[in-house]
């Protein structure tokens, strides 16, 4: 039996006697897609296997919420996508009776912990062979293999994280083995399409303009040249009274469109808008047609949107099942977190005193604007802009309680050997702040009186030469 397995027996072992002696568990999970995905997995095989069970959110782990977690009246907490680099304090409040199931970067000493059920311990690349879904998917076959049918949330967790960064946006290593698992019990069939966003849910020319990945520019973000490009192909924008959306395309018009896109981009670069236009897709037959569950890419966004607006509950719901009633909820919170993407980077590009461009890295302030739950949202989304391409993008905004939040991306094509977590983290540190994440997505938080030095080491460190540590 390898490491993994071994620990995973662990899980189901505990686990198992904590149900059997009737002991109160929670769940505490992150609010994003990952997070709600990772919670509502373990959550879900926990009540199948009949425990009694609360599942919280929250936007991080830090000693407060550990101090919580202490003092409420669980029994035992499991933690998912959250609590790297707090293994130590969450013993020293929960003694034995907790687990983190995650995939974010750890450091050594946690690799020695058995509470820790971390995908880099077990060298599985935590960045993009699995994420925290893909790890609570594998804990809850732990507990029974019937939880093979949670294989298709486990396949929208990986999406979420922009785990797809296999060959034409398929996955690697274990979230390929899930993929194929969700395939073989039914619940997903991959294809090689479009990627335009909203595929079940759009009308055609918003799915095209506002799909930012790859960037087109004079199309992306611009209604009106992506309703010129549509009519002058000649492609029929509604069907009845019905707009179609992408998954509706023919073949037939899915090439003249191709076509229509290679040559609206011909002076830029047109083959490499084509390589990231067409790729996977990941869609579920069981959901209904047109319907934002149904394309897997869709329901990761949805989620994500619940989280950033203080809605996890709803996805999670879903995530376990539900639908009826909660789904019109759920398309409310993704209108209503569309509307607020687009007011912010309205405001970014008016507002041109926020942004400080520089050779290697993109400054961003976004205080008084964007909320902290949004911060990873809009730098993404800077990172997927041209304009930024090559750069380290750096978005900043205000934090609860007197703290600034960084949220930091490597931008498509940056070349840079600079750690993004390793810069987050280091720099937090020097400040009393914390930081942390991955090589090309990391966030990091300080008490605001440290902004003016916590500026200086970036700019040292991202445009200076300066190595971190
Ligand atoms: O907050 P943001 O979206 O910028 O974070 C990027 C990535 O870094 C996320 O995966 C997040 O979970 C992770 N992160 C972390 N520790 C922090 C801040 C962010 O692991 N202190």
């Amino acid at each position: 039996m390898g490491r993994l397995e071994q620990h995973l027996s662990n899980f189901n072992n505990t686990i198992s006697e904590q149900i059997k002696n009737n002991r109160d568990i929670s769940v505490v999970t992150h609010i994003d897609c990952d997070g709600l995905t990772s919670g509502a997995i373990i959550t879900k095989a926990l009540i199948r296997a009949g425990a009694k069970i609360s599942v919280h959110t929250t936007k991080e782990m830090n000693s407060t919420i550990i101090k919580n977690l202490q003092s409420d009246s669980h029994d035992f907490h499991i933690i998912t996508d959250l609590g790297g680099g707090f293994a130590k304090q969450i013993g020293e409040a929960l003694g034995q009776n907790w687990f983190i199931i995650d995939h974010h970067e750890i450091p050594q000493e946690e690799h020695d912990n058995d509470s820790v059920i971390n995908a880099w311990k077990y060298g599985i690349n935590g960045g993009i062979e699995i994420c925290a879904g893909g790890m609570a998917f594998l804990a809850a076959k732990a507990l029974d293999k019937r939880n093979s049918d949670l294989a298709s949330i486990a396949v929208v967790s990986a999406l979420g994280d922009r785990q797809d960064q296999g060959e034409r946006k398929s996955f690697l290593g274990k979230n390929l083995e899930i993929v194929e698992e969700a395939k073989t019990n039914g619940s997903l069939k991959v294809d090689m399409d479009l990627l335009l966003v909203g595929r079940e849910t759009r009308a055609l020319v918003d799915a095209l303009a506002f799909t930012s990945q790859p960037f087109i520019e004079g199309l992306t973000w611009n209604r009106d040249a992506s309703l010129a490009l549509f009519k002058s192909a000649g492609i029929e924008l509604k069907d009845g009274g019905r707009w179609r959306t992408p998954s509706d395309l023919t073949e037939e018009e899915k090439r003249i469109i191709i076509e229509s896109i290679t040559k609206f981009a011909s002076n830029q670069n047109a083959s490499q808008i084509m390589e990231e236009l067409i790729g996977h897709t990941y869609t579920f037959p069981v959901e209904e047609p047109r319907s934002f569950l149904r394309d897997a890419r869709e329901f990761s966004t949805m989620l994500n949107s619940c989280g950033r607006i203080g809605r996890s509950g709803v996805g999670i719901a879903i995530c376990m099942g539900d639908r009826n009633k909660i789904l019109q909820e759920g398309e409310n919170i993704l209108l209503e977190y569309r509307k607020l993407i687009r007011d912010y980077m309205n405001i970014l590009t008016n507002e041109r005193w926020r942004i400080s461009d520089s050779a290697k890295c993109v400054m961003v302030n976004g205080e008084g604007i964007i909320p902290e739950t949004m911060s990873g949202t809009i730098s993404s989304l800077l990172a997927g802009s041209p304009k930024n391409a090559g750069k380290i993008i750096i978005l900043r905004t205000n934090g609860e309680e007197n703290t600034i939040k960084f949220s930091s991306r490597k931008s498509t094509g940056c070349k840079t050997e600079l750690n993004l977590s390793t810069l987050m983290k280091s720099g937090a540190e020097k400040f009393n702040g914390i930081g942390g994440g991955h090589d090309a997505a990391a966030g990091a938080k300080i008490t605001k009186d440290k902004l003016d030095g916590f500026l200086d080491y970036l700019e040292d460190n991202v445009n200076g030469n300066i190595n971190q540590n």
